[in-house]
């Protein structure tokens, strides 16, 4: 009697002895550096409230001239077409300013590239970031990767994140063309834009 209950209590141990191990080596492995993702709460980023912003300014693209703000960098048609054809590639850094005059406030640059992506429309494939200079959006990025076809009134592309003041940013921006010449295109943009 007294022996099998001996073997009772050795054999609880046991499992006891076993079910801490088998535990510590789970926790182990969870809290191993070889660990590349958990679950993190969004407050442990500072993480409060999301917003909804308008950011509204006027974006200046200058494809040639002392002052082209958009310079050709692959393609057919620099050999000599005037007209951009499928394939052409642009690289901008052009000044995005809060009233249509090139001369008003610098807000930020759209940094990155237009391509023309169709074979039968005038559509570009837009790769960007617009990167803010001023006030409290100073430093800050949104990034847009979208399908622009230039010659609508009203065109609606991507945003697909942030930096910054936009961390975690997902929204559209709407763009119509305020006036354009074969050398100077003025864009008006309104974005609108989720963010923390
Ligand atoms: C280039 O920009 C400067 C400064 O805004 C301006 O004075 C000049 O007329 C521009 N040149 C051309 C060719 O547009
Ligand atoms: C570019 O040059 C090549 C060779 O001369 C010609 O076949 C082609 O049509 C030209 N492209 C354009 C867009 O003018
Ligand atoms: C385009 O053609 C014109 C006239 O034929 C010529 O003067 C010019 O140099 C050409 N441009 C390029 C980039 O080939
Ligand atoms: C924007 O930030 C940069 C870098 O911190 C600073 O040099 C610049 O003066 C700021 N511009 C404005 C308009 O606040």
């Amino acid at each position: 009697m007294a022996a099998s209950m001996l073997k009772t209590q050795c054999f609880i141990f046991y499992l006891t002895i076993i079910t801490l191990f088998s535990t510590l080596a789970v926790s182990d492995h969870r809290s191993n550096s070889d660990v590349f993702g958990k679950d993190i709460s969004p407050s442990s980023l500072g993480l409060k409230r999301e917003k909804l912003s308008h950011l509204h300014f006027y974006f200046h693209d200058i494809v040639s001239g002392k002052n082209a703000t958009a310079i050709h960098v692959a393609g057919t048609s620099s050999n000599n077409s005037s007209l951009p054809l499928f394939g052409d590639i642009y690289m901008i850094d052009d000044p995005l300013t809060i009233n249509p005059d090139i001369n008003s406030k610098t807000v930020g640059k759209a940094q990155g590239m237009y391509a023309y992506s169709s074979q039968t429309e005038m559509s570009l494939l837009m790769v960007l970031n617009f990167a803010f200079t001023e006030g409290k959006y100073n430093g800050s990025t949104l990034s847009v990767l979208a399908r622009n076809e230039v010659l609508n009134t009203l065109r609606e592309m991507p945003i697909v994140g942030g930096t910054g003041s936009f961390r975690f940013a997902r929204g559209y921006a709407q763009a119509r063309t305020h006036s354009i010449t074969l050398v100077h295109a003025i864009v008006e943009y309104n974005v609108f834009v989720f963010h923390y």
